[in-house]
C-alpha cells in the first residue's frame, strides 16, 4: 500500500557557478555551488482535481514605486513571476507521470532567492516541487533522480541547458560536474560576497551568442573554452588537494578575463569585479550566463569592506554562504 501524506513542505538552495559556466555547454567542467538562500514549497493533496499554484513571496526584483499627489504607482516584472510558474507546472507533470495516483495538488511557494539574479530560482522552484509532491505522493526519489527531472523540466521549460543547476542544487555543497556526470568535491566554506547588477541576461541568448562567436572564429574562440576547461581542473585541485587559497583567487580572476573574451560579461560586472579585487578580494569573477545578473569575490577576511565596495560601485551586495544540504523535506503532516 502507498503510504502518502495530506501535506509537504520541502526546499531547495539556490546556486552560484564558481567556475566553467559556457564553457560546460561545450564538454568541459565546471564546479558549481549551493548557496544557504533557499526555495520552500508546501504542496497539500486537494479534493478537487486540479493543481492550484500559490506564489506566496517570491522575490521578483525592480519593484519599482512611483508617487504622484496622492496617487502611488507599482510597477514589477510580472513576466518574470509568471516564467517560474511554468517551471512548477512542468515539475509537478513529471512526477504525476510516475503515478497512478489521481489526486489534486495545492502547490504554495515562498523563495528568498532573487528571481532572474542568476542564482538558480527555477531550478530551486522546480527541485523544491518534485521532492514535496513526490513525496506527498509517496514516490521516493533520491537527491540525483531530483536533479534529473529538474533538468528535464530546464530543457522543456528553457531549452538548451547543461543541468548543472538543478544538479548542484539536488545534491548541495561543492560538485565537479562534466557532461550530465557529477562528483561531490569535500565540503568548503569559502567566504564570498554576491553583487547584484539589477538586470540579469537571457541565458538562452547568451549560449547562442557564444556558439555564433565560435563559429565565427574558431581558431580564436576554441582555445579560450579550452583554456576554461583546464583551469576548472585547476581549480578542482586546489580545492580538493593542498588548499590554495592565493592560486583560487587568480583563477577566478583568468575565468572572468576568458568569460569577457567570450563575450558575456558587462561594464556593470566589471565594475563590480574590479571594485572588489581593489577592496582585497583574492579573486572575482561573473557568475552564470553573464549579460547582467551577479558577480562573486571570494574574499576571505575582507567581506565587510568588500560589500562596501559592490555597494559603492553601484550594486546590490548578498551576503550568503555555501550551504551543504541541497533539496530536502522540511515538514511531513
Ligand atoms: O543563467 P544561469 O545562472 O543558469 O547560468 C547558465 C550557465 C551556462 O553555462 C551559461 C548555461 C548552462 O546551461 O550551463
Amino acid at each position: 500500500m502507498v503510504d502518502y501524506m495530506d501535506k509537504v513542505t520541502a526546499s531547495a538552495p539556490g546556486k552560484i557557478i564558481l567556475f566553467g559556466e559556457h564553457s560546460v555547454v561545450y564538454g568541459k567542467p565546471a564546479i558549481a555551488a549551493s548557496i544557504d538562500t533557499r526555495t520552500f514549497i508546501e504542496a497539500e493533496r486537494l479534493e478537487e482535481d486540479r493543481i492550484k499554484i500559490e506564489a506566496n513571496d517570491i522575490k521578483v526584483p525592480g519593484l519599482t514605486l512611483s508617487f504622484k499627489e496622492d496617487q502611488i504607482f507599482m510597477e514589477a516584472d510580472y513576466g518574470k513571476a509568471a516564467e517560474i510558474l511554468g517551471y512548477v507546472k512542468k515539475a509537478v507533470d513529471l512526477v504525476l507521470k510516475e503515478t497512478d495516483v489521481d489526486t489534486g495538488i495545492s502547490l504554495s511557494i515562498s523563495s528568498d532567492i532573487p528571481v532572474g539574479a542568476g542564482l538558480g530560482s527555477s531550478a530551486a522552484v522546480a527541485n523544491a516541487t518534485i521532492a514535496s509532491v513526490s513525496e506527498l505522493l509517496g514516490i521516493n526519489l533520491t537527491n540525483r533522480e531530483i536533479g534529473e527531472l529538474g533538468h528535464e523540466t530546464e530543457l522543456s521549460v528553457q531549452g538548451n541547458s547543461s543541468g548543472i543547476d538543478p544538479m548542484v542544487q539536488a545534491i548541495g555543497g561543492l560538485i565537479y560536474y562534466k557532461d550530465g556526470n557529477f562528483k561531490q568535491i569535500p565540503f568548503r566554506k569559502l567566504p564570498i560576497v554576491l553583487g547584484y547588477t539589477g538586470s540579469k541576461g537571457n541565458t538562452g541568448k547568451l549560449v547562442e551568442e557564444v556558439k555564433k562567436r565560435l563559429e565565427e572564429d574558431p581558431e580564436v574562440m576554441e582555445p579560450i573554452v579550452k583554456s576554461m576547461g583546464n583551469l576548472v581542473d585547476q581549480s578542482r585541485e586546489s580545492l580538493e588537494g593542498k588548499f590554495d587559497s592565493e592560486k583560487l583567487g587568480r583563477l577566478m580572476n583568468i575565468n572572468h578575463g576568458l568569460l569577457s573574451a567570450l563575450g558575456v560579461s558587462t561594464k556593470e560586472l566589471s565594475d563590480l569585479v574590479y571594485a572588489t579585487r581593489t577592496a582585497g578580494a583574492l579573486g572575482s569573477k561573473l557568475t552564470g550566463a553573464g549579460g547582467g545578473g551577479c558577480m562573486y569575490a571570494y574574499c576571505p577576511g575582507r567581506c565587510d569592506e568588500v560589500s562596501t565596495a559592490i555597494e559603492v560601485a553601484g550594486g546590490t551586495p548578498i551576503s550568503t554562504k555555501i550551504a551543504k544540504e541541497g533539496v530536502r523535506i522540511e515538514k511531513r503532516e
